[in-house]
């Protein structure tokens, strides 16, 4: 598909959850220290949106149930019960704008 703007670098600041939609597909992008990284929004256990969790450092704890997710990586950090990864996109930044290729 390509490269897709989701935003100005002034929009996504560090700590911010920003949710995007690319072709009905929701990715969560976030800054983490001045790297973005973004990754599937949908959380693999119950489909909540992990954009309407909480992120400390660069994990994300779903609002629904608690799984932990790396924001670099997608990997599924804590949860009692084993559930899928999230995917990952690569991003890129160019003068203020932020892509997310997918
Ligand atoms: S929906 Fe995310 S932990 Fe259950």
């Amino acid at each position: 598909m390509g490269k897709i703007i989701v935003g100005k670098v002034s929009d996504i600041t560090p700590g911010k959850l920003c949710k995007v939609s690319i072709d009905g597909k929701d990715i969560l992008v976030t800054n983490l220290d001045g790297e973005y990284f973004a990754v599937d929004d949908t959380c693999t256990h119950a489909g909540a949106s992990l954009s309407e969790g909480k992120i400390e450092g660069s994990t994300v704890t779903c609002g629904w149930h608690g799984a932990q997710f790396n924001c670099k990586n997608g990997n599924l950090e804590k949860f009692p019960a084993k559930i899928r990864n999230l995917g990952t996109y690569k991003v890129v930044v160019e003068s203020d704008d932020v892509f997310v290729e997918v």
